[in-house]
């Protein structure tokens, strides 16, 4: 039995034993979790050395001049599932439109404008540097935050406000940072963005709806805090963090920062076309992958882009 094979079938036999979690009493619950995802997160470590040296070992020369039955029938054992992020981004999109919010896409490749004029960032204010942007040579932003996706949807939505109804929308996208990577930031994630906008939108309103957003998502009553944030398009900007609940491996003492949230700052509403003095918004954007990693317990973000078979057979 090959190197590879002997951390597979470890990893087989350790998935049997979370079973055993279940026969423990609840004191005994909480190490035992933590020791099986300690010694998951190490298999899952040894096994992606062992396959990337295989993969730059054995690498055979394509015959390019085989033949190629398209007609054949597909004979492949692995026909392959939704990757973990796309359907928990399903999940997520659900919640919210339940929740009475419009779904639109958001882009993969943005502008200047919209990463930060239309967002409230002055002309070489340092804040635009947080952001850590890439940009392609002819000048495009990969966008940084879904928030690049919120004068679309404002000037896209705000004839709603003419016919009397209010603005409630989620954009889920990818986003793109310049920064280094570790376990608990990649360079590529997803966020979800909402706003919210009516004649009396109000701070309460934007927590209770973030709260019930995370209490549904992971099924279950959850304390919340906020802390000051800043960012150049809310006012006041806040940071929305949750206790991380006992159920999954919290002490009672861990707050986790969930995104940024906040008023929309007048300056965007107006940039909008949407006049400030009769209307106020509030705006959200959290990051998916840290909210499917408490879920699920997955020590490092960078789990998700990997491409690794045995990371992502487990969902
Ligand atoms: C923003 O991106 C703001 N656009 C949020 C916002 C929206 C504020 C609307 C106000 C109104 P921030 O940079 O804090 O904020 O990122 C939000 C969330 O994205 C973080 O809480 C985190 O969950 C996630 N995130 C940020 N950077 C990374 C990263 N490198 N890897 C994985 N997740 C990340």
């Amino acid at each position: 039995m090959s190197k590879l094979d002997e951390l597979k079938t470890e990893l087989k036999n350790l998935g049997k034993r979370y079973a055993e979690l279940k026969t423990l009493p609840d004191s005994e619950k909480k190490a035992f979790g933590e020791k099986i995802n300690q010694e998951k997160t190490e298999l899952l470590r040894k096994i992606a050395i062992e396959e990337e040296k295989l993969e730059t070992e054995n690498i055979e020369p394509i015959d390019l001049s085989a033949p190629f039955g398209i007609n054949k029938p597909n004979n492949a054992t692995n026909k392959g599932s939704f990757h973990p992020l796309s359907r928990e981004l399903e999940l997520v999109a659900k919640i919210y439109a339940n929740m009475g919010f419009d779904v639109i896409e958001s882009r993969q490749l943005d502008d200047e404008f919209h990463m930060f004029e239309s967002l409230n960032f002055p002309k070489d204010h340092p804040a635009r540097d947080g952001y850590d942007t890439f940009r392609t040579e002819e000048g495009f932003i990969p966008p940084a935050h879904t928030s690049t996706m919120q004068y679309r949807a404002l000037t896209r939505f705000k004839n709603k406000l003419e016919n009397g109804e209010n603005i409630a929308v989620v954009i889920p996208g990818r986003v793109f940072r310049n920064e280094d990577v570790d376990a608990t930031h990649e360079h590529t994630f997803y966020q979800c963005e909402g706003i919210y906008v009516s004649k009396t939108a109000t701070l309460g309103q934007l927590l209770g709806t973030w709260k019930n957003f995370f209490e549904t998502y992971y099924g279950q009553k959850l304390n919340i805090k906020t802390q000051p944030g800043y960012f150049p398009f809310t006012e006041p900007s806040l940071e929305f963090l949750i206790e991380k609940p006992k159920s999954l491996g919290g002490k009672g003492d861990g707050w986790l920062e969930m995104g940024g949230c906040g008023m929309i700052h007048p300056n965007v509403l107006k940039i909008a076309g949407i006049n400030p003095s009769i209307y106020k918004g509030f705006a959200f954007g959290g990051g998916i992958d840290r909210l499917v990693m408490l879920k699920y317990g997955i020590t490092d973000v960078r789990y998700f882009e990997s491409g690794k078979l045995e990371f992502l057979k487990e969902f």
